[in-house]
């Protein structure tokens, strides 16, 4: 029998048990292979005695429902990267790729589900030769090469929920509500729920807002009567020469964490002139978690049915990709060197401002 391995690699994502139950599914009608998940990303491959979880049909029914992972996951433990000791309260960090390369010299082939960090240990581990196959996970929708990655319409989804409950106080109050949403250093989720959502202003970090103009829009929209206003802030925006809002990330993590520029707006707009009551609101996990809405279950099971194609085939070193609705599969180092933004003079900002959605430019 081939042994199959199944790693889920970087925070959580509605989709990730779907894309598992997939492969599981898709190995089961060959008969020459055994599927094992590794707990934790790929610390269950490294822990001694391993921590894998055997992955039977059993194992997996029912799961493409459920959010989160049923194999766990950590961002902090980067094995290109990895936190091997504390020296006078400072932590030491070594790559230890090579150790766990031969720790996965048992297994035939490893489908590593992650976003932009897991798949760059997807590239050198295949650059290592491991027969590696990887599937695009993230909730930010930032990966280069994929038009979607799966989790990302199911935030939205939240997203715009809650900016439709929003309105209901928005309208009441004659009030400026703020939602922050995620999404790091690209304003997908942001773009998208403005859009799905209506709302008056929607600031990217793609786009860097002027608050005078903010406030401009804020106060003719007060002035001719509709009393009320909505703003979908992305967590990566910043002001026109400002800066960012981040703080420490958690111990051994490769990103600040991102989080707090509703509350920056709200003071800004206020010093700026903006008359009109505000409140912020901030969506935070509440749009990485749940069930994952039937896109992203659709979209996760056909890159599962396709990651495990590629292995039955031997195509390693690539990520499976949705393009122009098309399932393919391209090469790591097409993935691993950027992000994917917002094209500032795409048709997307185009037709957001046409039906009168403002960016702060
Ligand atoms: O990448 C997904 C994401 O949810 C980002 O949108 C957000 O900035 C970050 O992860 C939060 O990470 P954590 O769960 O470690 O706080």
């Amino acid at each position: 029998m081939k042994k199959l391995l199944i790693t889920t690699g970087g925070g959580d994502c509605p989709g990730l048990n779907a894309v598992i139950r997939a492969i599981v599914k898709s190995s089961s009608a060959d008969e020459n292979w055994e599927v094992y998940g590794s707990v934790e990303a790929f610390e269950g491959v490294l822990s001694d005695p391993p921590n894998l979880i055997e992955l039977s049909l059993e194992k997996v029914a029912g799961i493409h429902v459920k959010g989160g992972t049923i194999l766990h996951t950590s961002n902090t433990k980067n094995p290109l990267n990895y936190p091997i000791k504390q020296v006078d309260g400072k932590w030491h960090y070594e790559d230890i790729s090579d150790l766990l390369v031969q720790k996965l010299k048992g297994f035939d082939a490893v489908i590593n589900i992650g976003g932009d960090g897991s798949q760059r240990i997807s590239d050198v581990l295949s650059k290592k030769g491991i027969p590696v196959i990887g599937v695009p996970k993230t909730i930010d929708n930032d990966l280069i090469g994929t038009d979607y990655t799966f989790g990302f319409q199911t935030a939205v989804q939240t997203a715009t929920d809650s900016l439709d409950k929003l309105v209901s106080t928005a309208e009441s109050h004659h009030r400026v509500m703020i939602m922050e949403v995620m999404g790091r250093d690209a304003g997908w989720i942001a773009l998208h729920t403005a859009m799905a959502g209506g709302a008056e202003v929607c600031l990217i970090p793609e786009i860097p807002y002027s608050i005078d103009k903010i406030v401009t829009r804020i106060q003719a929209r007060y002035a001719v009567g509709k009393g009320f206003a909505t703003i979908v802030i992305a967590e990566g925006a910043k002001p026109i020469n400002g800066t960012v809002i981040s703080s420490l990330g958690s111990l051994h993590s490769e990103h600040v964490r991102l989080g707090g520029v509703a509350f920056a707006l709200s003071q800004q707009l206020k010093e700026h002139g903006c008359t009109a009551e505000i409140r912020e609101t901030v969506l935070g996990h509440v749009q990485r978690g749940g069930i994952p809405i039937a896109f992203d279950r659709y979209l996760a099971t056909l890159f599962g049915v396709k990651a495990f194609e590629l292995v039955q085939s031997s195509d390693f070193g690539k990520m499976v990709a949705i393009r122009g609705n098309k399932i393919v599969s391209i090469p790591f180092q097409e993935v691993t060197n950027s992000t994917k933004k917002i094209e500032v003079d795409g048709f997307e900002i185009q037709a957001a401002k046409i039906i009168g959605i403002s960016f702060g430019d």
